[in-house]
């Protein structure tokens, strides 16, 4: 039975589907089989970060409607083996109820080692139903004061739906611009702020947000990328010192 992770923040544009377009390929680069759930109706993206939005026939709102069984709306990403993604419907009255949400992530769930739930910004029904489908939740928060406020109300909406495990993960981090933001003394007092225990801190680097908006695999090289690989470990119940 696969574990659910949802990818929250509350406050928009702090890298939600980045992360989760970069964790997914590094939980399948671990082996496991992994699928992306887009609950951002409307404004969906995970598509594009993974290089299948040219393939679209179907979203995750034809399965609950009946036009197509779930496997004609998953879609493997070409570029990492045994990765999958569940696009969100393109409108946002098609979104899809937390009922219906939990019911069909309940089935999905035995054939994948992870699911990850990419929600929308805020805490609107997309956050709602990606909260009541989840197992687990991480928060991808930078190190401002707004964006940690945002976590807060995201961390009771998570509660209200018990969700047991609930995660901060730093994401843009980076020791010149922390410093000289001067918000706060260090990172210890920014996951107090959260009120999140630290799944990990993912640093600035353009070049892994510059191949997700080309629909290249978070791969190779670049900054991000050991620090995906990392907690990817965590999620996989693997003890890797954090990177404090
Ligand atoms: N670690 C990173 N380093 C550099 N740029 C990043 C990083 N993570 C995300 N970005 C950039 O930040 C911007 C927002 O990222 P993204 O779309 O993933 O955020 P989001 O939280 O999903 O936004 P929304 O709330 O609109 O869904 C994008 O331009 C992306 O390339
Ligand atoms: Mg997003």
């Amino acid at each position: 039975m696969g574990k659910v992770t949802v990818i929250t923040s509350g406050k928009g544009g702090t890298g939600k589907s980045t992360v989760t377009a970069g964790l997914g390929a590094a939980l399948a680069r671990r082996g496991n089989r992994v699928l992306i759930i887009d609950c951002d109706a409307g404004m969906r993206g995970i598509d594009l970060m993974l290089g299948v939005s040219g393939e679209l026939v179907f979203d995750i709102a034809d399965i609950v409607g009946g036009n197509c069984p779930p496997a004609s709306a998953i879609y493997p990403c070409k570029t990492v083996p045994e990765l999958y993604i569940l696009p969100a419907p393109q409108n946002v009255r098609d979104e899809i109820s937390p009922f219906i949400m939990k019911q069909l992530v309940s089935v999905l769930k035995k054939y994948y080692d992870h699911i990850l739930i990419d929600c929308p910004a805020g805490i609107g029904s997309g956050t709602t139903a990606a909260a009541a489908a989840a197992d687990r939740a991480a928060l991808v928060a930078n190190t401002e004061p707004l964006t940690l406020r945002g976590c807060d109300k995201v961390r009771q909406l998570l509660s209200d739906y018990s969700i047991p495990e609930i995660r901060l993960i730093i994401n843009r981090f980076s020791e010149k611009s922390f410093k000289k933001l001067n918000a706060f003394p260090d990172l210890d007092a920014v996951i107090d702020k959260a009120g999140a225990r630290l799944l990990g801190i993912v640093p600035e680097d353009p070049v892994s947000a510059g191949l997700a908006q080309k629909g290249l695999p978070i791969e190779g090289k670049s900054k991000a990328v050991p620090a995906f690989d990392r907690i990817a470990a965590r999620l996989d119940g693997i003890h890797v010192p954090l990177d404090l």
